[in-house]
């Protein structure tokens, strides 16, 4: 039997099933299993004054409870909002030793992150403009100008061989009232990162970005009642929003000058890696590596971005929960390589340090993911640095890394920081 409770009333042992923002319930989740003090303090954090609770069920007993109708990894308005450190089982975290790869990969960035950004971000307002040309264009039964398409993603792939962190760094900025235009073009820009850490060419490159960038544009075919309702939706619905992989091939179909290769990431990003996602039920090898990585960052970018249904997730959090979808959802190698492709603590992460300082991720260290360059923004005592400073964890062992944390825990203005 299903509860109402103020978030003052959880307690451990309890299942959360349902969660009301804004005075709408919403079931968007799995139930979750409080076991302790820090799960409760999870909830209060997502500042939520009301939550619903499962009673007559035993959280261990049978079978795990089933996913809401149209659960999916791929963030469409169907997915559970499970916590990422939430899962059937103990959390599994991963840490570099777990990753089953060299650390290191063998790109070398030919100018550095500073000369680059600049550049970067000219690119990211191009890049969002031009996505939310399209969309509007396709909305009104007009062709996609494959060209500028094309002329885009031939700078964004540039920038990347440059410097692979500069776009990749901007990918954290999100934007609620354009989610989807802004959405596109994060992951574009992280698919594009990847495949550069996995040695594609920049022809490969392309057609991943292309295809990447246009992944969603069928959804410019699914009512907007349906793509906007702020509550669960229906089966029916759900049916027609399943559509937007199959919508999206033939507008691209109809399109000159889109690579038959860059489709794979329109049709099947989806697809899961065990056969339970859609349009095709495809599984494994079945699904194309264009497909599964465009899969993996849709549903990080979606998990760190503020949704009418769920706070965003910190990346470190989320990058724990893909990690243990692995085998699952997404194919094992993918999953570690974008682990080590974005950093176990990607820039914009919060930090806590073992000296109780608190900092900003600045920037990757490639050869050693767990010492990055972190702005210090609060010391130990939590007070404000009146002027934050960046120091090197590459150089210095004074500074450890305990714990990733959400920004709102100490009110970091991150993208503020970082400019
Ligand atoms: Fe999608």
């Amino acid at each position: 039997m299903r509860k109402r409770k103020g978030i003052g009333e959880i307690r451990p042992g309890m299942l959360i099933c349902g969660i009301e923002k804004g005075n709408k319930p919403s079931f968007f989740m799995n139930n979750v299993h409080i076991k302790n003090e820090k799960d409760i303090k999870m909830f209060q954090e997502l500042e939520l004054t009301v939550v619903y609770v499962e009673e007559g069920k035993h959280p261990g007993g049978g079978d795990p409870p089933p996913m809401p109708a149209g659960d999916a990894p791929a963030f469409d308005r169907t997915e559970s909002i499970e916590h990422p450190l939430h899962t059937d089982g103990e959390a599994a975290p991963f840490s570099v030793e777990s990753l089953d790869m060299e650390v290191a990969d063998d790109v070398t960035d030919t100018v550095p992150f500073e000369e680059e950004i600049n550049n970067a971000k000219q690119i990211r307002i191009e890049a969002q403009n031009i996505i939310t040309t399209i969309m509007s264009d396709i909305r009104m039964g007009k062709t996609i100008k494959s060209e500028q398409v094309n002329d885009l993603i031939g700078n964004m792939v540039d920038s990347i061989f440059r410097n692979r962190d500069a776009l990749t760094s901007l990918a954290r900025l999100k934007d609620f009232d354009n989610y989807t235009f802004v959405h596109s073009v994060n992951v574009c820009t992280l698919s594009l990162a990847m495949g550069r850490s996995m040695g594609f060419n920049k022809e490969r490159l392309h057609s991943l970005g292309v295809g990447c960038i246009l992944h969603d544009i069928g959804k410019m075919h699914v009512p907007d009642s349906i793509l906007n309702k702020p509550d669960r939706l229906t089966d029916e619905e759900f049916g027609v929003m399943k559509k937007h992989p199959e919508y999206g091939v033939e507008i691209l179909s109809d399109t000159n000058g889109i690579r038959e290769e860059s489709l794979y990431s329109v049709v099947q990003h989806h697809e899961k890696y065990d056969g339970s996602g859609y349009p095709n039920g495809i599984k494994g090898d079945e699904i194309h590596t264009f497909a599964i990585l465009t899969g993996v960052v849709d549903v990080y970018d979606a998990m760190t971005s503020k949704r009418v249904y769920h706070n965003r997730f910190s990346p470190s959090d989320v990058l724990q929960r893909l990690y243990q979808w692995r085998g699952t959802h997404f194919a094992p190698n993918l999953v570690e390589r974008f682990i080590k492709c974005l950093g176990i603590y990607p820039i914009g992460s919060v930090v806590e340090f073992d000296t109780a300082e608190v900092g900003v991720v600045v920037s990757v260290n490639h050869g050693n993911l767990l010492r990055p360059k972190v702005l210090l923004v609060l010391d130990r005592d939590k007070h404000r640095y009146i002027s934050p400073f960046t120091i090197d964890l590459s150089g210095t062992e004074a500074h450890n890394i305990v714990s990733a944390v959400p920004p709102e825990r100490y009110n970091i203005e991150v993208d503020r920081l970082l400019g």
